[in-house]
């Protein structure tokens, strides 16, 4: 590995429990060289570095900037925020990873895809692009991994079911009666450094993550409710509410739009979904919702009495 150079990885920063920044880590823990790349220098960009990353600032949909990035890295992980400018920044990569010849680039994509074909796309921009992104790099020959996971507990059940949560011990979703298996990042970015470490294996792969339970609203309550001791309930709120309260809390309308679709397949029972990959690559079952919310405790309102 010395002679090839550090290992990249964008979207380093991140969001909470971003998936990017545990690769990092996990990679740095490895004993491997990383180069962190993030969008502005901050407190976020100062741990990265104090962690032993090398820190480089730029932007994904600047291709001179991830020329420069790139240069020099064999092996990268790509993904960055769910945004509009994702299909691009995802052409931009394949152009500089095919000019300057990587020996492996893990992607990071979205298990819907997995149903997708071109008569049968979803209305999710972000997901609509992961399938656009992932055919480009199939087209491009690049030596390519594929990752797939299903909903993050980090990025979306921790923010989007934390405030009511804490304030009334109730998950407020649109999502009917359909089951859901999400997936901790945590688990993601093991599989993640795992391939990077040794990506030679796993080339052309497509690996789908799922927690290690598929169940409806009320039994992912009842998980809440186990690690919190003390009852968490399940409310099927009306989608139109669930739209109105996203944007009045000011995200941008793709995302918007991303929510809504993803509470649509909920719905539809297209979450549905149950795979052994995270314990196949990792060798550790993945994260239970039980074992998250515990973890998390606090930020649910913490335990019956506290
Ligand atoms: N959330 C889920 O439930 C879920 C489920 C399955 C798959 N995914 C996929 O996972 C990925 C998101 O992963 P994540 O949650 O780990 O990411 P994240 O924390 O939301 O974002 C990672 C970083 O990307 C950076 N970024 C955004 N635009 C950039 C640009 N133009 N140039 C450079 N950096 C940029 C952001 O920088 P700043 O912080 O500085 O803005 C952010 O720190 C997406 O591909 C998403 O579709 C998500």
């Amino acid at each position: 590995m010395a002679n090839d150079g550090p290992i990249l990885v964008t979207g380093a920063a991140g969001q909470r429990g971003a998936v990017g920044r545990n690769v990092t880590g996990l990679l740095l823990e490895r004993g491997l060289p990383v180069r962190a790349m993030v969008r502005r220098e901050d407190d976020r960009a100062t741990a990265l570095r104090a962690a032993g990353a090398e820190v480089v600032v730029g932007d994904l949909l600047e291709p001179a900037d991830v020329f420069r990035v790139v240069s020099g890295c064999r092996r990268v992980y790509f993904g960055m925020s769910v945004s509009a400018g994702y299909l691009e920044a995802s052409v931009t990569m394949a152009a500089v990873a095919r000019e300057i010849g990587v020996e492996a680039l893990v992607n990071m994509s979205q298990m819907t895809v997995s149903q997708m074909t071109i008569q049968n796309t979803t209305p999710s921009p972000q997901q609509r692009q992961h399938w656009l992104s992932e055919q480009a790099l199939a087209w491009s020959g690049l030596p390519v991994v594929t990752i797939r996971p299903t909903v993050f507990l980090e990025g979306f059940f921790l923010p989007v079911t934390g405030p009511s949560v804490r304030a009334r011990s109730r998950i407020e979703l649109p999502f009917g009666r359909g089951k859901t298996s999400p997936v901790s990042t945590a688990d993601v970015a093991r599989v993640i450094a795992a391939v990077l470490a040794d990506p030679g294996p796993h080339l052309d792969r497509i690996y789908e993550l799922t927690g290690p339970r598929s169940q409806d609203l009320d039994g992912v309550a009842r998980e809440y409710s186990d690690a919190l001791k003390r009852e968490v309930t399940y409310l099927d709120i009306p989608p139109e509410d669930w739209e109105r309260g996203l944007k009045k809390a000011g995200f941008s309308e793709h995302l918007t739009h991303h929510l809504v679709t993803m509470a649509e397949l909920n719905r539809a029972g297209r979450y549905d979904r149950m795979t052994d990959g995270v314990e196949r690559l990792t060798g550790r079952p993945a994260m239970s919702v039980r074992e998250f919310v515990s973890l998390h405790a606090d930020e649910f309102g913490g335990h019956k009495g506290e």
